[in-house]
Parts: C-alpha cells; sequence; structure tokens
C-alpha cells in the first residue's frame, strides 16, 4: 500500500484556505490525516471535506504534533510565528505567505519552472507570489530556448489576492452602489467596484510597492539569476479571482511569435488562448477555476526587434497560491523529498 501523510491546513477558513481543502480532495492527495488550523476567532465552526464536518482548531504548538507536512496560508506574521514551530516538531511546511520567500536557505518553486530547488529544503518551502507564479510559466519555457533580458509587467489584480473578506467587499460596494448607496471600504483601502487603484502594499523610497519587487526579486530567485531586468505596475481591480497581466519581454536575439507561440502551446501549467478572428483572448472570467494560466495575444513587439508583448489571466487562488502549493507537496511526495529536518531555519532574514 502506498503511503499517506498528515496534513495540517494553517489559514483554512481563508480565501486560499478552503481552495487547499478543495483540491486536496479533489486530487485525492494521500492523506491519512487532515487537521484544520486557524485563529481563535473560528474555533467552534466547522468545514466540509469528503462528505465530513471537520473541526477548526486554534493553532498552536501541539497542533504540529504529527503532522507531516503544513500547508499555510495565514499571512506573513503568523507564518514568522509557527512555521518554525512547526518544523520543530517535524513537519515540513509550504508556506505561502511573503514571510520566507527571499531567505536564502528557502527555496521558492514553482514546480513546472524549478523543482529541483525544493529538494534542498530545510524543514521550509516558499510558495511565490501569485502574479509572479503565473508570470513565470508563461517567461520560463522562452527563456529556456532565447534568455530574457528585460520584463516589462502591467499587473491586473482581483480582490481574491487580499483575502476571501476583501472579495465579499467588492460585492457589497457594488451592491451598494447599485441601490444608490455610499459603498465601505473596511478591508479594501478604498472603492474597488467600478473602479482601480495602485496596489496599496508599502511603497520603497523609489517610488516601487512590495507587491510590484516581489515581482522583481521572485522572478529572478526562481529563474536562479539576477541578471534579469524587471519592472513591474500592479494594479488592483474590481474582477473577483483571476489576475491578468501584460507582459513585455526583451529577448538576447528577435523571437519570431509564432515560435513563442508554438512553445507556450506545450508549456506545462500553459494553455494558450488566442482566436486572432473574433478578438478572443485570455479573460479573468474565463481563467477562473482553472489550473492553467490562459496566454494569448502574443505579438512583436513593434517598438523593438527582440521584443515580444504577451497577456495572460491565471486564477490567483489556484494556481496563483493553492495549486502550486499542493503541487510543491506533491512533488516532495513523488520524489521523496520529505526528509527529516537536519538544519532548521530561522525566522529572521539573514
Ligand atoms: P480566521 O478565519 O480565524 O481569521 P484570508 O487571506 O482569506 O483573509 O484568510 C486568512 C486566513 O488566515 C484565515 O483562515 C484566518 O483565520 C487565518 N488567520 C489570520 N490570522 C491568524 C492568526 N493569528 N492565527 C491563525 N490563523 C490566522
Amino acid at each position: 500500500m502506498s503511503k499517506s501523510y498528515s496534513i495540517a491546513i494553517l489559514g483554512a477558513t481563508g480565501a486560499v484556505g478552503t481552495e487547499l481543502l478543495e483540491l486536496l480532495e479533489n486530487r485525492d492527495f494521500p492523506l491519512s490525516h487532515l487537521k484544520l488550523l486557524a485563529s481563535e476567532r473560528s474555533v467552534g465552526r466547522t468545514l466540509r471535506f469528503k462528505g465530513e464536518n471537520l473541526s477548526i482548531e486554534s493553532v498552536s504548538d501541539r497542533a504540529f504534533e504529527n503532522v507531516d507536512l503544513v500547508l499555510a496560508s495565514a499571512g506573513g506574521s503568523t507564518s514568522k510565528t509557527w512555521a518554525t514551530k512547526a518544523v520543530e516538531k517535524g513537519a515540513v511546511v509550504i508556506d505561502n505567505s511573503s514571510a520566507f520567500r527571499m531567505h536564502p536557505e528557502v527555496p521558492l518553486v514553482v514546480p513546472e519552472v524549478n523543482p529541483l530547488d525544493a529538494a534542498n529544503h530545510k524543514g521550509i518551502i516558499a510558495n511565490p507570489n501569485c502574479t509572479t507564479i503565473l508570470m513565470t510559466l508563461a517567461v520560463w519555457p522562452l527563456h529556456q530556448v532565447n534568455p530574457v533580458q528585460r520584463i516589462v509587467a502591467a499587473t491586473y489584480q482581483s480582490a481574491s489576492g487580499a483575502g476571501a473578506k476583501a472579495m465579499a467587499e467588492v460585492k457589497s460596494q457594488a451592491s451598494a452602489i447599485l441601490q444608490g448607496q455610499p459603498p465601505v471600504a473596511e478591508v479594501l483601502p478604498y472603492t474597488l467596484a467600478f473602479n482601480l487603484f495602485p496596489h496599496n502594499s508599502p511603497l520603497n523610497d523609489v517610488g516601487y510597492c512590495e507587491e510590484e519587487m516581489k515581482m522583481v526579486n521572485e522572478t529572478r530567485k526562481i529563474f536562479g539569476t539576477q541578471q534579469i531586468r524587471i519592472t513591474a505596475t500592479c494594479v488592483r481591480v474590481p474582477v473577483l479571482r483571476a489576475h491578468s497581466e501584460a507582459i513585455n519581454i526583451e529577448f538576447q536575439t528577435p523571437f519570431n511569435p509564432d515560435v513563442a507561440r508554438e512553445i507556450l502551446s506545450s508549456a506545462p501549467g500553459v494553455k494558450l488562448v488566442e482566436d486572432w478572428r473574433t478578438n478572443h483572448f485570455p479573460m479573468p472570467i474565463e481563467a477562473t477555476g482553472k489550473d492553467e494560466v490562459l496566454v494569448g495575444r502574443i505579438r512583436q513587439d513593434i517598438s523593438h526587434p527582440c521584443g515580444l508583448e504577451l497577456w495572460l489571466c491565471g486564477d490567483q487562488i489556484r494556481k496563483g497560491a493553492a495549486l502550486n502549493a499542493v503541487q510543491i507537496a506533491e512533488l516532495l511526495i513523488e520524489k521523496n523529498w520529505l526528509k527529516p529536518v537536519t538544519v532548521r531555519v530561522s525566522s529572521e532574514k539573514k
């Protein structure tokens, strides 16, 4: 009989947590036990899994006893508090927050791009930022045949990136506006319904927000090179759960768009969506609930001989977060990399 594993979801009641639950059920993950962890606020609630109601427990040291794998999606500060404690109890943590992503001893993994990095984990593996995951899936296969020199990205990010409460808030803002009432913004910084605003993560001293710098730094770490020049503008848009990105890529030498199309049509995790006759290209509504990143509108950049333009949409909660984490877990199991931890990772960035 093949082995099965005891899993804990930290942040089980959140947007990503509930998606993790669904994926573990639908992908027939080899589970022996499933523990649902959240804050004190959620104790007493239950969530359905394989026809049963599972109780939510509040996170504590003891909660990680006899757990093989923790899938964490409860925000950076919760991960900083609990990830190393879970590792000390013998679990491997796949962390969806940004707490450990740039730590030199923590692999940052997109299974279709850099699966081998996962082998070197010391107890924690970081799941990259959602916009970064989606972009790497489309750019990596092209980078393999013609090295990328520079990327200019603009993102159109859905409410789901700000959590389940933000998704609910956009709906109530829309309904208030339609009824002639003033919209309320409590979770989101501003009204998002019928509006958009630049991503509201903290700004650095040259005017880039954290989300933009995640795309820059994480992409380089995942690709294993500091040589690619990357710039991004991240914007929150009133879409519920799939992100879109306009990406301009400059390669070492000219890249025929038909060749890029051919490569992307068989790239793992990517689905080409292009009907030039009807102007049908990826749309967030069609990416919602899908595992693949939809890529299309591949065309020559008329301003640069080595440039290509492309457009993509991907489900931020699914491939941008939960699915990527589950795929990392499956990779660890398949390759037998769920090994005992020998070196601990500190919660401080070195
Ligand atoms: P809770 O529902 O009990 O607040 P989202 O990203 O959709 O907002 O979800 C965040 C998830 O992280 C939720 O499951 C939330 O649980 C959980 N969470 C937030 N803060 C903590 C905390 N301090 N300890 C444990 N879980 C937390």
